[in-house]
């Protein structure tokens, strides 16, 4: 029998790219606030013993690899390994999210293919063996091994639970070009040798002041003598952060190299501001862009008017933690 789980995607509430060079592995220094929200695929998994042995995905979507290449195929390989396990595991991965889309479907797909593969062999990793498969995977997964508002630093894989905010009102528009995250990177890396005025120094200093103000935001609400013994009304905090990202713009550091190259998508974020919204941001290195609005009568509203335009837009809201754990298994 196969076991069935909610493959919830993400939004980035702001990404801090740091400087190329700065970590001995390649990759680039990120600061970011994850947030899972209501949109989601399905992923099927399958287990039978009787001697065959091997890892088949199944997906009708153009775009998703069948092979050892997909992230739920590296996962369940790692897993296996990790149980001890031998079998013949079947992924299958009914798409509702865009491929490529910076809603992180892939990493959510495979991490979902990792808690169906557990409840189906009936045996659980620890969660650290969990972390350790998800990040070697890659630097995505392990948000959706927490859910709700997640900071995530180091090149995203380091993932820490904030307390949640009220729900987000958002509309998600996908258009339709697809932004290679690596490709993405290396536009990035070329800013500073440009006239873009990059520096390290510069930016470095920008993610300390995301850390400030993560910081800042987490001791007003959560820690400091002034919220200690007067319990925080759950809502002030939430509002507090909600606040603090209209006020200052959702900064998306990718927004810098995607736009230029893709100029329509800069439109979208355009035409979702233009439709009302509180503030917009491409999410990952894109192509999806997402507007926060007022609430879910404004969101459907925009939602229509920018289908109505051409731009594949859907609204939905941020997916808190409790709901996420509740809603995942089908
Ligand atoms: O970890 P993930 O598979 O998502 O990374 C895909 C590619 O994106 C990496 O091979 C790397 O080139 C780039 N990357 C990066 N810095 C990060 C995350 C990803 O340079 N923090």
């Amino acid at each position: 029998m196969a076991v069935a789980v909610r493959s919830f995607a993400k939004v980035n509430l702001g990404l801090l790219i740091g400087a190329p060079g700065a970590r001995d592995d390649g990759f680039h220094e990120l600061r970011t606030l994850y947030h899972t929200i209501a949109l989601h695929d399905v992923v099927k998994v399958s287990v039978s013993g009787g001697g065959r042995t091997g890892i088949e995905i199944e997906c009708r979507q153009r775009g998703v690899p069948l092979d050892e290449s997909n992230t739920c195929w590296k996962v369940v390989d790692r897993a296996l390994k990790a149980l001890k396990m031998r079998a013949r595991v079947v992924v299958s991965i009914e798409k509702s999210l865009p491929v490529q889309g910076g809603l992180g479907a892939a990493s959510s797909n495979a991490v979902a293919a990792l808690f169906g593969l557990e409840k189906a062999v009936k045996k659980e990793l620890s969660a650290e063996e969990r972390l350790a498969i998800a990040a070697e995977v890659g630097s995505d997964l392990p948000l959706f091994l927490v859910g709700g508002l997640v900071l995530g630093m180091g090149r995203g894989e380091q993932v820490y639970p904030l307390a949640e905010i009220s729900p987000l009102y958002l509309v998600i528009a996908t258009p339709s070009a697809g932004v290679s995250t690596p490709h993405a990177f290396a536009a990035w890396d070329r800013l500073f040798q440009g006239s873009a005025g990059l520096t390290e120094a510069a930016q470095s200093s920008k993610l300390n002041m995301f850390s400030q103000h993560v910081y800042g935001w987490l001791s007003r609400t959560q820690f400091s003598p002034a919220a200690s013994g007067v319990p925080a009304k759950s809502k002030n905090r939430a509002e507090h952060l909600l606040l603090d990202l209209v006020r200052t713009g959702i900064e998306n550091d990718f927004e810098r190299v995607v736009f230029p190259q893709f100029p329509e998508l800069r439109d979208v974020k355009r035409a979702l501001e233009r439709q009302g919204a509180r503030c917009a941001s491409l999410s990952g290195s894109g192509s999806t862009v997402f507007g926060v609005f007022d609430g879910p009568k404004q969101a459907e509203k925009a939602a229509k008017a920018l289908e109505k335009q051409g731009i594949r837009a859907q609204a939905t809201t941020t997916l808190g933690r409790e709901e996420y754990w509740k809603k995942m298994w089908k």
